[in-house]
Protein backbone atom coordinates (compact mmCIF):
# COMPACT_ATOMS: atom_id res chain seq x y z
CA UNK A 1 0.00 0.00 0.00
CA UNK A 2 1.43 3.22 -0.61
CA UNK A 3 2.26 5.10 2.07
CA UNK A 4 2.62 2.59 4.44
CA UNK A 5 6.36 1.52 4.32
CA UNK A 6 6.54 5.28 5.88
CA UNK A 7 4.02 5.19 8.31
CA UNK A 8 5.57 2.29 9.74
CA UNK A 9 8.70 3.58 10.14
CA UNK A 10 7.86 6.74 11.93
CA UNK A 11 5.31 4.37 14.41
CA UNK A 12 8.76 2.95 15.00
CA UNK A 13 8.66 1.68 18.29
CA UNK A 14 6.10 4.06 20.41
CA UNK A 15 2.76 2.22 21.21
CA UNK A 16 -1.00 3.15 20.59
CA UNK A 17 -0.85 3.72 17.00
CA UNK A 18 -2.98 1.39 14.88
CA UNK A 19 -4.52 0.61 11.65
CA UNK A 20 -7.91 0.37 11.84
CA UNK A 21 -12.07 0.14 10.07
CA UNK A 22 -11.80 -0.72 6.45
CA UNK A 23 -8.15 -0.89 5.48
CA UNK A 24 -7.96 -3.94 8.53
CA UNK A 25 -11.30 -5.32 7.48
CA UNK A 26 -9.89 -5.29 3.55
CA UNK A 27 -6.41 -7.18 4.69
CA UNK A 28 -8.43 -9.87 6.68
CA UNK A 29 -10.82 -10.12 3.34
CA UNK A 30 -7.34 -10.65 1.76
CA UNK A 31 -8.75 -7.46 -0.28
CA UNK A 32 -6.85 -4.63 -1.20
CA UNK A 33 -7.57 -1.59 1.00
CA UNK A 34 -8.70 1.48 -0.93
CA UNK A 35 -7.48 3.37 1.54
CA UNK A 36 -5.83 3.64 5.19
CA UNK A 37 -6.95 5.00 8.25
CA UNK A 38 -4.84 4.96 11.40
CA UNK A 39 -5.98 5.93 14.80
CA UNK A 40 -3.67 7.39 17.35
CA UNK A 41 -4.34 6.95 21.04
CA UNK A 42 -3.72 10.56 23.27
CA UNK A 43 -0.97 9.79 25.47
CA UNK A 44 -0.87 12.47 27.83
CA UNK A 45 -0.90 15.62 25.63
CA UNK A 46 -3.69 17.47 24.40
CA UNK A 47 -5.90 16.10 22.25
CA UNK A 48 -4.99 15.75 19.22
CA UNK A 49 -1.08 16.95 19.25
CA UNK A 50 0.31 13.69 18.46
CA UNK A 51 -2.21 12.93 15.46
CA UNK A 52 -0.74 16.02 14.33
CA UNK A 53 2.18 15.60 14.87
CA UNK A 54 2.30 12.13 13.30
CA UNK A 55 0.75 13.85 10.23
CA UNK A 56 3.08 16.82 9.46
CA UNK A 57 6.21 13.80 10.07
CA UNK A 58 4.33 11.53 7.12
CA UNK A 59 3.58 14.31 5.01
CA UNK A 60 7.33 15.10 5.03
CA UNK A 61 8.69 11.90 4.53
CA UNK A 62 5.98 11.36 1.50
CA UNK A 63 7.10 14.94 0.28
CA UNK A 64 3.55 15.78 0.42
CA UNK A 65 3.26 19.45 -1.56
CA UNK A 66 0.30 20.87 0.79
CA UNK A 67 1.08 20.87 4.87
CA UNK A 68 -2.09 17.84 6.19
CA UNK A 69 -5.55 19.12 6.59
CA UNK A 70 -6.05 19.41 10.37
CA UNK A 71 -9.27 19.44 11.93
CA UNK A 72 -8.84 20.49 15.50
CA UNK A 73 -12.09 20.11 17.01
CA UNK A 74 -12.20 16.05 16.05
CA UNK A 75 -8.69 15.62 16.41
CA UNK A 76 -8.42 14.34 12.70
CA UNK A 77 -5.71 15.17 10.30
CA UNK A 78 -5.54 13.96 6.40
CA UNK A 79 -2.39 13.38 4.34
CA UNK A 80 -2.86 13.58 0.59
CA UNK A 81 -0.24 13.41 -1.54
CA UNK A 82 0.94 12.38 -4.91
CA UNK A 83 0.78 8.33 -4.34
CA UNK A 84 -2.88 8.43 -2.42
CA UNK A 85 -4.30 9.77 1.00
CA UNK A 86 -3.86 8.77 4.65
CA UNK A 87 -6.47 9.43 7.50
CA UNK A 88 -4.90 9.91 11.10
CA UNK A 89 -7.45 10.11 14.04
CA UNK A 90 -7.32 10.74 17.78
CA UNK A 91 -9.04 7.48 19.83
CA UNK A 92 -11.76 9.01 21.24
CA UNK A 93 -15.76 8.71 22.86
CA UNK A 94 -18.57 10.44 21.32
CA UNK A 95 -21.65 11.92 22.69
CA UNK A 96 -24.73 12.61 20.79
CA UNK A 97 -26.12 15.71 22.05
CA UNK A 98 -28.69 15.32 19.24
CA UNK A 99 -29.66 12.23 16.88
CA UNK A 100 -28.17 12.65 13.60
CA UNK A 101 -25.82 15.75 14.22
CA UNK A 102 -22.15 16.06 14.54
CA UNK A 103 -21.03 14.32 17.76
CA UNK A 104 -19.23 16.25 20.94
CA UNK A 105 -15.63 14.31 21.09
CA UNK A 106 -13.03 13.71 23.71
CA UNK A 107 -9.61 11.65 24.06
CA UNK A 108 -10.68 7.50 24.54
CA UNK A 109 -8.29 4.53 24.13
CA UNK A 110 -8.63 2.48 21.29
CA UNK A 111 -11.55 0.27 22.30
CA UNK A 112 -12.85 2.46 23.47
CA UNK A 113 -12.97 4.49 20.02
CA UNK A 114 -14.03 0.69 18.50
CA UNK A 115 -16.84 0.57 20.05
CA UNK A 116 -18.41 4.03 18.86
CA UNK A 117 -17.89 3.00 14.99
CA UNK A 118 -21.05 1.87 12.68
CA UNK A 119 -20.43 -1.74 12.68
CA UNK A 120 -18.37 -4.97 14.07
CA UNK A 121 -16.67 -5.73 10.74
CA UNK A 122 -15.28 -2.18 10.82
CA UNK A 123 -14.70 -2.18 14.62
CA UNK A 124 -11.16 -3.98 14.69
CA UNK A 125 -7.82 -2.05 14.94
CA UNK A 126 -3.94 -3.80 13.91
CA UNK A 127 -1.22 -2.39 16.33
CA UNK A 128 1.43 -0.89 13.87
CA UNK A 129 4.20 -0.56 16.78
CA UNK A 130 5.46 -0.92 19.95
CA UNK A 131 4.95 -4.28 21.89
CA UNK A 132 1.42 -5.52 20.29
CA UNK A 133 2.88 -4.53 16.88
CA UNK A 134 1.41 -7.14 14.34
CA UNK A 135 -1.46 -7.52 17.23
CA UNK A 136 -5.83 -7.57 16.32
CA UNK A 137 -7.54 -5.16 18.81
CA UNK A 138 -11.47 -5.65 19.10
CA UNK A 139 -13.40 -4.22 21.76
CA UNK A 140 -15.73 -7.20 22.57
CA UNK A 141 -13.57 -10.12 21.51
CA UNK A 142 -13.72 -12.43 19.55
CA UNK A 143 -17.41 -11.66 18.06
CA UNK A 144 -16.33 -8.91 15.33
CA UNK A 145 -13.72 -11.05 14.07
CA UNK A 146 -16.65 -13.64 14.02
CA UNK A 147 -18.95 -11.45 12.09
CA UNK A 148 -16.22 -11.21 9.55
CA UNK A 149 -15.63 -14.84 8.78
CA UNK A 150 -19.27 -15.40 8.91
CA UNK A 151 -20.35 -12.32 6.28
CA UNK A 152 -22.37 -10.19 9.02
CA UNK A 153 -23.26 -6.91 9.54
CA UNK A 154 -23.85 -6.05 12.80
CA UNK A 155 -23.76 -2.46 14.82
CA UNK A 156 -22.05 -2.50 18.07
CA UNK A 157 -25.05 -0.71 19.75
CA UNK A 158 -28.58 0.06 19.67
CA UNK A 159 -28.98 3.23 19.06
CA UNK A 160 -26.21 3.35 16.22
CA UNK A 161 -28.74 4.34 13.40
CA UNK A 162 -30.38 6.96 15.56
CA UNK A 163 -26.82 8.53 16.61
CA UNK A 164 -25.85 8.49 12.84
CA UNK A 165 -28.54 7.47 10.48
CA UNK A 166 -26.15 7.44 7.74
CA UNK A 167 -25.44 4.01 8.38
CA UNK A 168 -28.71 2.86 7.24
CA UNK A 169 -26.88 3.81 3.85
CA UNK A 170 -23.64 2.59 4.74
CA UNK A 171 -25.62 -0.97 5.79
CA UNK A 172 -26.69 -1.00 2.03
CA UNK A 173 -23.63 -0.59 0.84
CA UNK A 174 -21.44 -2.99 2.14
CA UNK A 175 -24.20 -5.82 2.33
CA UNK A 176 -23.98 -4.86 -1.99
CA UNK A 177 -20.62 -4.52 -1.73
CA UNK A 178 -19.29 -7.66 0.18
CA UNK A 179 -22.31 -9.72 0.02
CA UNK A 180 -23.11 -9.79 3.59
CA UNK A 181 -26.08 -10.91 5.32
CA UNK A 182 -27.45 -7.79 7.79
CA UNK A 183 -27.83 -9.79 11.40
CA UNK A 184 -31.11 -9.97 12.71
CA UNK A 185 -31.37 -7.65 15.63
CA UNK A 186 -29.13 -5.18 13.43
CA UNK A 187 -32.29 -5.56 10.35
CA UNK A 188 -35.23 -5.06 13.12
CA UNK A 189 -33.14 -1.50 14.42
CA UNK A 190 -32.65 -0.58 10.91
CA UNK A 191 -36.28 -0.95 9.97
CA UNK A 192 -37.39 0.71 12.66
CA UNK A 193 -34.87 3.73 12.10
CA UNK A 194 -36.18 3.82 8.47
CA UNK A 195 -40.21 3.42 9.55
CA UNK A 196 -39.07 6.83 12.08
CA UNK A 197 -37.51 8.37 8.82
CA UNK A 198 -34.62 9.20 10.92
CA UNK A 199 -32.76 9.97 7.97
CA UNK A 200 -34.64 13.41 7.51
CA UNK A 201 -32.19 14.41 10.73
CA UNK A 202 -29.15 14.40 8.77
CA UNK A 203 -27.53 17.34 6.83
CA UNK A 204 -27.81 17.05 3.10
CA UNK A 205 -23.98 17.28 2.59
CA UNK A 206 -23.75 14.45 4.45
CA UNK A 207 -26.83 12.23 2.85
CA UNK A 208 -25.05 13.34 -0.46
CA UNK A 209 -21.52 12.31 0.44
CA UNK A 210 -23.07 8.86 0.79
CA UNK A 211 -25.36 8.65 -1.97
CA UNK A 212 -21.50 9.72 -3.90
CA UNK A 213 -20.32 7.25 -2.47
CA UNK A 214 -22.99 4.23 -3.03
CA UNK A 215 -22.92 5.81 -6.98
CA UNK A 216 -19.12 5.53 -7.41
CA UNK A 217 -18.91 1.70 -5.98
CA UNK A 218 -17.64 -0.90 -8.56
CA UNK A 219 -21.49 -2.27 -7.76
CA UNK A 220 -23.02 0.74 -7.95
CA UNK A 221 -26.34 -0.62 -9.30
CA UNK A 222 -26.67 -3.05 -6.81
CA UNK A 223 -25.66 -0.69 -4.15
CA UNK A 224 -28.19 1.86 -5.09
CA UNK A 225 -30.93 -1.45 -5.66
CA UNK A 226 -30.25 -2.11 -1.86
CA UNK A 227 -31.28 1.53 -0.93
CA UNK A 228 -34.20 1.35 -3.01
CA UNK A 229 -35.06 -1.79 -1.54
CA UNK A 230 -34.38 -0.65 2.12
CA UNK A 231 -36.83 2.03 1.11
CA UNK A 232 -34.08 5.10 1.63
CA UNK A 233 -33.98 6.10 -1.52
CA UNK A 234 -37.54 7.25 -1.28
CA UNK A 235 -36.54 8.87 2.21
CA UNK A 236 -34.10 11.15 0.47
CA UNK A 237 -36.80 12.02 -2.50
CA UNK A 238 -40.19 10.15 -2.84
CA UNK A 239 -39.80 10.23 -6.75
CA UNK A 240 -36.07 8.68 -6.60
CA UNK A 241 -36.21 5.35 -8.54
CA UNK A 242 -33.97 2.66 -10.09
CA UNK A 243 -34.95 1.23 -12.97
CA UNK A 244 -32.32 -1.57 -13.45
CA UNK A 245 -33.43 -2.32 -16.99
CA UNK A 246 -32.82 1.23 -18.05
CA UNK A 247 -29.76 1.91 -16.75
CA UNK A 248 -28.08 -1.26 -18.07
CA UNK A 249 -29.52 -0.62 -21.81
CA UNK A 250 -27.99 2.94 -21.30
CA UNK A 251 -24.80 2.03 -19.68
CA UNK A 252 -24.09 -0.43 -22.98
CA UNK A 253 -24.18 2.46 -24.82
CA UNK A 254 -22.56 4.74 -23.04
CA UNK A 255 -18.88 4.79 -24.08
CA UNK A 256 -16.06 3.26 -21.99
CA UNK A 257 -13.07 5.60 -21.62
CA UNK A 258 -15.21 9.09 -22.22
CA UNK A 259 -18.93 8.22 -20.34
CA UNK A 260 -19.40 8.54 -16.51
CA UNK A 261 -21.39 5.67 -15.71
CA UNK A 262 -22.07 7.54 -12.05
CA UNK A 263 -23.39 10.56 -13.36
CA UNK A 264 -25.70 8.00 -15.60
CA UNK A 265 -26.79 6.39 -12.85
CA UNK A 266 -27.73 9.57 -11.01
CA UNK A 267 -29.68 10.91 -14.14
CA UNK A 268 -31.74 7.20 -13.92
CA UNK A 269 -32.13 8.10 -10.34
CA UNK A 270 -33.73 11.99 -10.88
CA UNK A 271 -35.45 11.32 -14.02
CA UNK A 272 -38.96 10.67 -12.46
CA UNK A 273 -38.71 14.06 -11.25
CA UNK A 274 -38.09 16.14 -14.49
CA UNK A 275 -41.40 14.20 -16.43
CA UNK A 276 -43.04 17.38 -15.33
CA UNK A 277 -44.94 19.34 -17.35
CA UNK A 278 -44.10 22.10 -15.62
CA UNK A 279 -41.85 25.25 -17.65
CA UNK A 280 -38.62 24.01 -16.03
CA UNK A 281 -38.66 20.20 -15.84
CA UNK A 282 -35.04 20.41 -13.88
CA UNK A 283 -36.02 22.13 -10.90
CA UNK A 284 -37.10 19.63 -8.73
CA UNK A 285 -33.87 17.67 -9.73
CA UNK A 286 -31.69 20.06 -9.00
CA UNK A 287 -33.14 21.23 -6.24
CA UNK A 288 -32.45 18.13 -4.77
CA UNK A 289 -28.90 17.82 -6.13
CA UNK A 290 -28.37 21.10 -4.69
CA UNK A 291 -29.55 19.98 -1.29
CA UNK A 292 -27.34 16.89 -1.55
CA UNK A 293 -24.33 19.47 -2.15
CA UNK A 294 -23.59 17.72 -5.72
CA UNK A 295 -20.45 20.08 -7.18
CA UNK A 296 -22.21 22.71 -9.86
CA UNK A 297 -20.64 20.83 -12.93
CA UNK A 298 -21.64 17.08 -12.11
CA UNK A 299 -25.35 18.38 -11.04
CA UNK A 300 -25.53 20.14 -14.69
CA UNK A 301 -24.45 17.77 -16.07
CA UNK A 302 -26.89 14.90 -14.26
CA UNK A 303 -29.58 17.59 -15.20
CA UNK A 304 -28.68 17.54 -18.49
CA UNK A 305 -28.51 14.05 -18.92
CA UNK A 306 -31.84 13.30 -17.28
CA UNK A 307 -33.64 16.27 -19.60
CA UNK A 308 -32.18 14.68 -23.02
CA UNK A 309 -34.49 12.14 -23.30
CA UNK A 310 -37.35 14.42 -23.77
CA UNK A 311 -35.58 16.66 -26.62
CA UNK A 312 -33.92 13.82 -28.26
CA UNK A 313 -36.04 11.19 -28.81
CA UNK A 314 -37.39 12.11 -32.04
CA UNK A 315 -34.14 13.04 -32.78
CA UNK A 316 -33.19 9.98 -32.66
CA UNK A 317 -35.82 8.24 -33.75
CA UNK A 318 -36.48 10.46 -37.48
CA UNK A 319 -34.25 7.96 -39.34
CA UNK A 320 -32.36 10.70 -41.29
CA UNK A 321 -28.67 11.50 -42.68
CA UNK A 322 -25.86 11.41 -40.30
CA UNK A 323 -25.39 14.84 -40.73
CA UNK A 324 -29.23 15.45 -39.14
CA UNK A 325 -28.42 12.95 -36.22
CA UNK A 326 -24.91 15.34 -35.77
CA UNK A 327 -26.96 18.25 -35.21
CA UNK A 328 -29.67 16.86 -32.92
CA UNK A 329 -27.25 14.97 -30.75
CA UNK A 330 -23.55 17.16 -30.39
CA UNK A 331 -24.27 19.53 -27.66
CA UNK A 332 -26.13 16.77 -25.49
CA UNK A 333 -23.69 15.05 -22.87
CA UNK A 334 -22.64 11.45 -23.72
CA UNK A 335 -24.36 10.48 -20.71
CA UNK A 336 -27.93 12.33 -22.22
CA UNK A 337 -27.61 10.13 -25.38
CA UNK A 338 -27.37 6.79 -24.06
CA UNK A 339 -30.40 7.24 -21.61
CA UNK A 340 -32.42 8.76 -24.60
CA UNK A 341 -31.11 5.92 -27.10
CA UNK A 342 -32.04 3.41 -24.02
CA UNK A 343 -35.34 4.74 -23.62
CA UNK A 344 -36.11 5.45 -27.57
CA UNK A 345 -36.59 1.57 -28.53
CA UNK A 346 -34.72 -0.69 -30.94
CA UNK A 347 -34.35 2.67 -33.89
CA UNK A 348 -33.48 4.85 -30.95
CA UNK A 349 -31.16 2.79 -29.66
CA UNK A 350 -29.26 2.14 -33.18
CA UNK A 351 -29.23 6.02 -33.59
CA UNK A 352 -27.04 6.67 -30.15
CA UNK A 353 -25.11 3.70 -30.91
CA UNK A 354 -24.12 5.19 -34.18
CA UNK A 355 -23.77 8.58 -32.79
CA UNK A 356 -21.26 7.56 -29.89
CA UNK A 357 -19.70 5.06 -31.28
CA UNK A 358 -18.77 6.65 -34.98
CA UNK A 359 -19.85 9.44 -36.14
CA UNK A 360 -18.87 11.80 -32.78
CA UNK A 361 -15.11 10.62 -34.13
CA UNK A 362 -15.30 12.06 -37.36
CA UNK A 363 -13.35 14.66 -37.56
CA UNK A 364 -12.38 17.66 -40.94
CA UNK A 365 -8.25 17.23 -41.80
CA UNK A 366 -8.90 21.37 -42.10
CA UNK A 367 -9.36 23.66 -39.71
CA UNK A 368 -10.06 27.30 -39.43
CA UNK A 369 -6.87 28.48 -40.22
CA UNK A 370 -6.64 26.67 -43.69
CA UNK A 371 -9.65 28.99 -44.60
CA UNK A 372 -7.82 32.47 -42.99
CA UNK A 373 -4.78 31.31 -45.12
CA UNK A 374 -7.04 30.84 -48.17
CA UNK A 375 -8.39 34.12 -48.04
CA UNK A 376 -11.68 34.02 -46.40
CA UNK A 377 -12.10 36.91 -43.64
CA UNK A 378 -12.34 35.72 -39.75
CA UNK A 379 -15.71 35.50 -38.01
CA UNK A 380 -18.65 33.23 -37.64
CA UNK A 381 -18.59 32.64 -41.98
CA UNK A 382 -15.58 30.36 -41.07
CA UNK A 383 -17.67 27.87 -38.28
CA UNK A 384 -20.91 27.63 -40.76
CA UNK A 385 -18.42 26.65 -43.91
CA UNK A 386 -16.17 23.91 -41.52
CA UNK A 387 -19.85 22.62 -40.24
CA UNK A 388 -21.29 22.00 -43.83
CA UNK A 389 -18.01 20.29 -44.85
CA UNK A 390 -18.37 18.02 -41.80
CA UNK A 391 -21.93 17.52 -42.76
CA UNK A 392 -21.05 16.34 -46.42
CA UNK A 393 -18.08 14.36 -44.99
CA UNK A 394 -20.53 12.53 -42.04
CA UNK A 395 -22.76 12.05 -45.34
CA UNK A 396 -20.29 10.28 -47.16
CA UNK A 397 -20.55 13.11 -49.68
CA UNK A 398 -16.49 13.87 -49.19
CA UNK A 399 -13.54 11.41 -49.22
CA UNK A 400 -11.12 11.74 -45.87
CA UNK A 401 -8.89 14.31 -47.99
CA UNK A 402 -7.14 17.36 -47.15
CA UNK A 403 -7.40 19.14 -50.66
CA UNK A 404 -11.39 17.88 -51.37
CA UNK A 405 -12.48 19.02 -47.73
CA UNK A 406 -10.40 22.26 -48.35
CA UNK A 407 -12.41 23.26 -52.17
CA UNK A 408 -15.69 21.96 -50.49
CA UNK A 409 -15.13 24.29 -47.32
CA UNK A 410 -13.58 27.48 -49.72
CA UNK A 411 -16.98 26.74 -52.19
CA UNK A 412 -19.90 26.16 -49.36
N1 LIG B 1 -17.35 5.14 10.61
C1 LIG B 1 -18.43 5.04 11.47
N2 LIG B 1 -19.61 5.66 11.17
C2 LIG B 1 -19.73 6.38 10.02
C3 LIG B 1 -18.64 6.50 9.14
C4 LIG B 1 -17.47 5.86 9.47
O1 LIG B 1 -18.33 4.39 12.49
N3 LIG B 1 -20.88 6.98 9.74
C5 LIG B 1 -16.08 4.47 10.96
C6 LIG B 1 -16.01 3.02 10.54
O2 LIG B 1 -15.30 2.31 11.52
C7 LIG B 1 -15.23 3.06 9.26
C8 LIG B 1 -14.26 4.21 9.52
O3 LIG B 1 -14.99 5.12 10.33
O4 LIG B 1 -14.58 1.84 9.05
C9 LIG B 1 -13.74 4.91 8.28
O5 LIG B 1 -14.83 5.35 7.49
P1 LIG B 1 -14.75 5.36 5.90
O6 LIG B 1 -13.43 5.87 5.48
O7 LIG B 1 -16.00 6.00 5.39
O8 LIG B 1 -14.90 3.83 5.53
P2 LIG B 1 -13.80 2.71 5.38
O9 LIG B 1 -13.59 2.06 6.69
O10 LIG B 1 -12.61 3.23 4.69
O11 LIG B 1 -14.57 1.66 4.48
P3 LIG B 1 -14.91 1.79 2.94
O12 LIG B 1 -14.38 3.09 2.46
O13 LIG B 1 -14.28 0.62 2.33
O14 LIG B 1 -16.37 1.79 2.86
Amino acid sequence: MPGAPELLELAGESSGIHLVGGAVRDLLLGRTPRELDVLVEEQGGSFGDRTAQLARSLAAQLHASAQPNEHERFGTAIVRWEGGRIDIATARRERYPLAGELPKVGPARIAEDLERRDFTINAIALALAGPDRGKLLTARGTEELEDLRNGLLRVLHDASFIDDPTRLLRLARYSARLGFQVEQSTSKLAERAIGEHRLSTVSGARIGAELRLAINEAGAVQSVAQLQGMHLLSDIHPRLRLDERLFSDALELLPTAAGRPEMLLLACLVLPLTVDASSDPGWEARTLLDRLEFAGSERDLVIAAALSPATLAERLTATGRASVLRRGLYRAPLEGVALAGALAGEQGMESARRWLDELRHIRLLITGDDLLAHGIPSGPDIGRRLEVTLDMRLDGELPDEREAQLQAALRA
